[in-house]
């Protein structure tokens, strides 16, 4: 089975539309955890009135619904989970070293919009949570805002985030416990406005997917490798291919996932954001493989365009 028999998902097993927006995949114990936003319907919609939710899978097609693994509160405008506040690109992973899962977001005070630029973190014992609110916080006293989790072979934990009011990617390890920004940041692609970054490994060798900076509307994506987090980067360009993909076929980049069957290709996640009505924004997953473009550079990484 290849990467093109994975479908973009739309319903669950119980046939409800999927409300997992701006996510990240755990692969973890043979089964699958999608964490999203969960958009409530309605104009209010761009703001968090629900919380993060979680599906879960064996195959990456049938999702069973897992339930919202982090509310807002309903009742206390004074804490920071507060209903109305801003849950943007949830990304869990497992840490080895404590046996829990890790939970980050963008996070901003309800009635921010997006001006307060914090991260969001929680833990769980399970990978369908509950998970329990630690805090939000300004890694290194530095803006967050779209971001991802990445872990490395060597079990280090890794939290990528647009900061410098996007300008500017900062990579930066967490603490054994994933719990902590430690001090080691890597400042990326300043002044590039990259958002939606996916972090993935291919070949040895570091690859980041990435947007462009419009608000809620489409733009070409932007793909780069490197021999480490550190760097250095090299820009591969637009890594998608045919119609559509000036605009990454009226999608965003969220997540990279290796494909569970076929080595040296990935699933290239995106979203399809209705900005007016964000519950109605759908899916599009994508075949990613590697070609060697240009002659003693890395492969580059090419998103097959949709077939339909
Ligand atoms: C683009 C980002 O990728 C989204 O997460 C969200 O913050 C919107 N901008 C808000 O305009």
């Amino acid at each position: 089975m290849n990467s093109k028999s994975i479908p973009s998902p739309s319903v669950d097993t119980e046939g409800h539309p999927i409300n997992a927006h701006g996510g990240g995949i755990l692969h973890h114990d043979g089964s699958y955890y999608w964490y999203g936003e969960c958009r409530p319907p309605g104009p209010a919609s761009q703001n968090a009135l629900i919380g993060i939710s979680c599906y879960s899978s064996a195959d990456l097609i049938a999702w069973k619904n897992e339930g919202v693994v982090l509310s807002v509160i309903k009742d206390d405008d004074s804490h920071p989970l507060a209903a109305g506040c801003t849950v943007e690109r949830p990304k869990a992973v497992y840490c080895a070293h404590t046996g829990k899962f890790v939970l980050w977001w963008h996070h901003d005070l309800k009635g921010w919009g997006h001006a307060g630029a914090l991260a969001g973190v929680a833990t769980s014992d399970s990978p369908t949570g509950p998970f329990t609110f630690i805090r939000t916080l300004k890694p290194n006293w530095r803006m967050f805002r779209d971001c991802t989790l990445f872990v490395d072979d060597d079990s280090s934990g890794w939290l990528v985030y647009a900061s410098d009011d996007n300008a500017t990617l900062v990579i930066n390890r967490l603490s054994d416990d994933y719990l902590e920004p430690t001090p080691i940041a890597y400042r990326a692609f300043s002044g590039r406005f990259m958002e939606a970054p996916c972090i993935f490994k291919y070949d040895a060798r570091y690859y980041l997917i990435a947007s462009d900076c419009t608000a809620w509307h489409p733009n070409e994506a932007r793909s780069a490798s490197a021999p480490s987090l550190a760097g250095p980067w090299l820009e591969h360009g637009n890594p998608c291919l045919g119609p559509g993909a000036e605009i990454t076929y009226g999608a965003q980049s969220t997540y990279v996932l290796p494909h569970p069957r076929n080595p040296g290709e990935f699933i290239f996640m995106a979203d399809r954001w209705v900005p007016e009505r964000m519950e109605d924004s759908s899916y599009l997953w994508l075949p990613l493989t590697f070609r060697q473009t240009v002659p003693i550079q890395p492969a580059r990484p090419l998103i097959s365009p949709p077939q339909d």
